[in-house]
């Protein structure tokens, strides 16, 4: 059974990520959409609030799975027993540090392949992170989050106004 991981912070969901879980759920038998824990930037979203909300938007897609990890990112691929990691990428500015990122994987454990797949033009200028600044600064993101978790979005904002 080909297995892979896409692993990343989700912080939150994107339609950007959403596009590369549809398609590479195409491609492999499952997919494992891993979500980080415990990085230094500081999330927005707790893990289960990202793990919630990939839930929600992935239930038309029987072969893929959310799942979290601390930690290396090959040790999980391996405790899975996963061969691949998913990679999306949007422009020539990905590139450089998804290829460290992919070698040093390599390094680390040789078995595991990194495959990139490269974003639909229509998401390539997304981002968690713009996606942020845009709600915090009160413009629209419909058009940047699937529809399941936009409002949870837009609630998150209004409660740290409100507190
Ligand atoms: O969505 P992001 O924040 O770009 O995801 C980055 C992620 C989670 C894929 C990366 O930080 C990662 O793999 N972290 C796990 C720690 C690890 O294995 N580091 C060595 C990679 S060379």
């Amino acid at each position: 059974m080909r297995i892979a991981v896409y692993p990343g912070s989700f912080d939150p969901l994107t339609y950007g990520h959403l596009d590369i879980i549809q398609r590479s759920s195409r491609v492999f038998d499952k997919v494992i959409v891993a979500v980080v824990k415990n990085q230094s930037k500081k999330p927005l979203f707790s893990v289960d609030e990202r793990i919630e909300f990939i839930k929600r938007c992935i239930s038309n897609l029987p072969n893929v799975e959310v799942d979290h990890f601390e930690g290396l990112l090959v040790n999980f691929v391996t405790n899975k027993g996963a061969q691949v990691i998913i990679k999306g990428l949007r422009a020539m500015s990905d590139f450089e540090y998804e290829f460290q990122m992919a070698l040093l994987n390599r390094k680390l454990q040789s078995e595991v392949e990194t495959m990139f797949l490269m974003t639909d033009h229509k998401y390539s200028y997304l981002s968690s992170s713009m996606v942020k600044e845009i709600a915090s600064l009160g413009g629209s993101i419909q058009d940047l989050v699937p529809e399941e978790i936009l409002q949870d979005i837009l609630d998150k904002y209004s409660e740290k106004q409100e507190g």
